[in-house]
């Protein structure tokens, strides 16, 4: 209903690995094994990213130095000592720090490869806020890449709905929520979060349409299995009456079908038709929230950031 454009993500636009240098994978390799966690929020990153390019409808181009960008983001934490990074309480305010490097030196990295420059500042500038209260340069408004914006957006939501072994994932409305609390605050821009939350929501009225569709046909089976027992019972107190024998031929059974079968068929059905019932309706609300939000961040979008480039080409 909010007329998302499809552009061709998995097609033309899909990011390919062969022409990514060697060197760079070896690193992402090693920032993977070096802490798992951060892997999969970096898989996180480039998946939300990749949803704005989406509705964003970038051409190929610009989606793959976004999705790279996004992809070495934190290259940087291979710099910072497993014993910071990997340290499950709290940071100290000196290991914060410490941990804060990874924006520099992140861009160091990415500097030394010549085909890579160009995405440097988006890693380097992917924790700064549009009041100067960031890091590392505390650099604001329009002096923030606009690339690192994106990328940013798509980094707080991993970092807040994300499951991990230490942490239980928010709901989409609960990080989107504290996510419009920065922008109201003017930390963080509302029109990349607005074309993620377009994509989310699009998702969730995919996933709502199809649970309805789910739930109606189950509704049909479990009529029919119904109906069915109720003749074995009639045939189990009565035996095989004419007429029972007709009423069962009318369901078209494979041979050898039998009552046991039926009665295990009716359990796991009303067992799926319990769990798709309720997915349903938490979805159902957690749609209705998010509605509610995204009309909230198209709001916040200011007029005079309808002119928006991203890697030199405009895009809004
Ligand atoms: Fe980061
Ligand atoms: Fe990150």
């Amino acid at each position: 209903m909010f007329g998302k454009r499809k552009v061709d993500i998995l097609g033309q636009n899909t990011v390919n690995f062969s022409e990514i240098d060697k060197d760079i994978k070896v690193e992402i390799a090693t920032l993977g094994s070096l802490d798992i966690f951060t892997n999969a929020h970096i898989l996180g990153v480039v998946k939300y990213t990749t949803m704005i390019c989406e509705t964003l409808s970038l051409d190929a181009e610009t989606s793959k130095s976004l999705i790279l960008a996004a992809y070495l983001h934190d290259i940087g934490k291979i710099m910072i000592p497993p014993q910071v990074l990997q340290k499950p309480d709290r940071l100290t305010e000196d290991e914060y720090e410490i941990m804060k490097m990874h924006t520099t030196y992140g861009y160091d990295i990415v500097m030394r490869y010549e085909n890579f420059r160009y995405l440097a500042p988006a890693v380097r500038g992917h924790h700064e806020k549009l009041d100067g209260s960031g890091y590392p340069d505390g650099l604001k408004g329009k002096d923030i890449p606009e690339e690192a914006k994106l990328i940013e957006i798509a980094d707080i939501y991993d970092a807040l709905t994300a499951k991990r072994q230490y942490k239980e994932g928010m709901s989409p409305s609960k990080a989107v929520g504290i996510m419009l609390d920065d922008v109201e605050k003017g930390k963080l821009g509302s029109k990349y979060l607005y074309y993620l939350l377009l994509n989310i929501v699009d998702q969730y009225e995919e996933t709502i349409i199809n649970d309805k569709r789910e739930i109606d046909k189950l509704e049909e089976d479990i009529m029919t299995l119904r109906e069915l027992d109720d003749i074995y019972k009639q045939i189990y107190d009565q035996g095989y009456t004419k007429k029972l024998e007709n009423t069962l031929k009318r369901y078209n059974l494979p041979s050898g079908y039998d009552v046991t079968k039926n009665t295990s068929a009716l359990i796991a059905k009303q067992n799926r038709m319990e769990h798709v019932k309720s997915e349903y309706k938490e979805y159902k609300l957690e749609l209705s929230k998010l509605k509610k939000q995204l009309h909230q961040s198209r709001k916040k979008i200011k007029l005079i950031e309808r002119n928006v480039k991203l890697y030199g080409k405009r895009v809004l």
